[in-house]
């Protein structure tokens, strides 16, 4: 994938400062409002019995902050994280041996659980029900199969495609949490929380211009902010005000949505090639040469919650508001 300034996913740079800005705590942790308030409640309940808490599922677009509720609900449970990824459990015994290494009431965080082997997934079943390992040892004919008591503890999964997950496997998270998109005013905060943190000064009108451009993702808000500030020191005078957030942000080709040239390209696509739609996802990813599931998961999402685009059982539309944004006249009838 090619490296959008906006892209939802992390990128190399991103990784030096995370630490220092990441919120560490429920209360640090901005937006989210109904999954936090859900979430305080679980932690409080579980702390007070002395029991682990439930396991979490937490879904969602890349960017809204998955892996950041992770480790703050380690850090509120006041437990260890062991943190995984999908892909990277080959074996029965990477698994095994993340799990002897936990201890009673950890968080075990397994990030993309979507990806992970089937195999792997029905030996997490007993694992995360039963906190039973069952694993098979030695080889050829004389194989047998031991269990190993696990300590009770929580599994967190992420992932940004609920739909991909085995309905077993979703059936065993007692709770799930949907991320959702976040509103211009929390972004503000986000984004000034941000500032403080990396010792950048930055106006009211600039916060909220950098907010209103960051497509309802703290990834993208925080990654701009920076960006922001390089224009600012080299072209400005150090201070982010909103003449230089507005030059910056257009010279990143991000336009008044949070859109950058891929959504515009995608909308464009539809619309000059396929009429507007409804035309199939397979056809939208060749004519703009992306694959399927980097437009599904992440191009796609927020300009369908924008009302840009609109899925139907024909496949995708263009909606009227989408023209109205290019600036494009609505002719249905342009190929007849
Ligand atoms: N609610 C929030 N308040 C403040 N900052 C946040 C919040 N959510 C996320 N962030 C910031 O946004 C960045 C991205 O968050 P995070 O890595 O948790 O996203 P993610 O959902 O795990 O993404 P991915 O799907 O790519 O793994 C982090 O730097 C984090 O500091
Ligand atoms: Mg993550």
């Amino acid at each position: 994938m090619n490296e959008r300034i906006i892209t939802e996913e992390e990128m190399e740079e991103d990784k030096l400062v995370e630490t220092s800005i990441r919120p560490l705590s429920l209360a640090e942790y901005i937006g989210q409002e109904d999954v936090k308030q859900n979430i305080k409640v679980y932690v409080e309940a579980a702390k007070m019995r002395g029991e682990s808490l439930d396991h979490v599922l937490l879904y969602g677009p890349p960017g809204l902050g998955k892996t950041t509720l992770a480790n703050i609900i380690a850090n509120e449970m006041g437990v260890n994280i062991k943190t995984a990824s999908g892909p990277s459990i080959e074996k029965s015994g990477d698994l095994a041996a993340i799990l002897s290494t936990l201890e009673p009431n950890d968080v075990l965080f397994i990030d993309e659980i979507h990806r992970m082997p089937s195999y792997i997934e029905e030996i997490l079943y007993p694992a995360m029900e039963d906190f039973v390992l069952d694993i098979m040892i030695g080889g050829e004919g004389n194989s047998r199969s031991i269990r190993i008591n696990l300590p009770r503890f929580t599994l967190v999964g992420a992932t940004t495609r609920a739909g991909d997950l085995t309905s077993p496997l979703r059936d065993r998270f007692g709770i799930i949490a949907k991320l959702q998109y976040y509103t211009v005013e929390e972004l503000i905060q986000i984004v000034k929380r941000t500032a403080k943190v990396l010792n950048i000064e930055i106006q009211e009108d600039a916060a909220l211009e950098l907010a209103s451009r960051s497509r309802g993702t703290p990834r993208i808000a925080n990654r701009l902010l920076k960006r922001v500030r390089d224009f600012a020191l080299v072209e400005g005078n150090g201070l982010i005000d909103l003449e230089i957030t507005k030059k910056a942000l257009d010279r990143l080709k991000i336009d008044q949505k949070g859109l950058d040239d891929t959504d515009h390209q995608l909308l464009l696509a539809i619309i000059q090639k396929f009429n507007g739609g409804p035309v199939g996802i397979e056809s939208i990813a060749s004519s703009i040469g992306e694959e399927v599931t980097t437009i599904e998961d992440v191009y796609e999402p927020y300009l369908l919650q924008q009302g840009f685009l609109k899925r139907t059982p024909r496949g995708r539309v263009v909606t009227n508001l989408a023209y109205e944004h290019l600036q494009i006249e609505y002719q249905n009838d342009l190929f007849e």
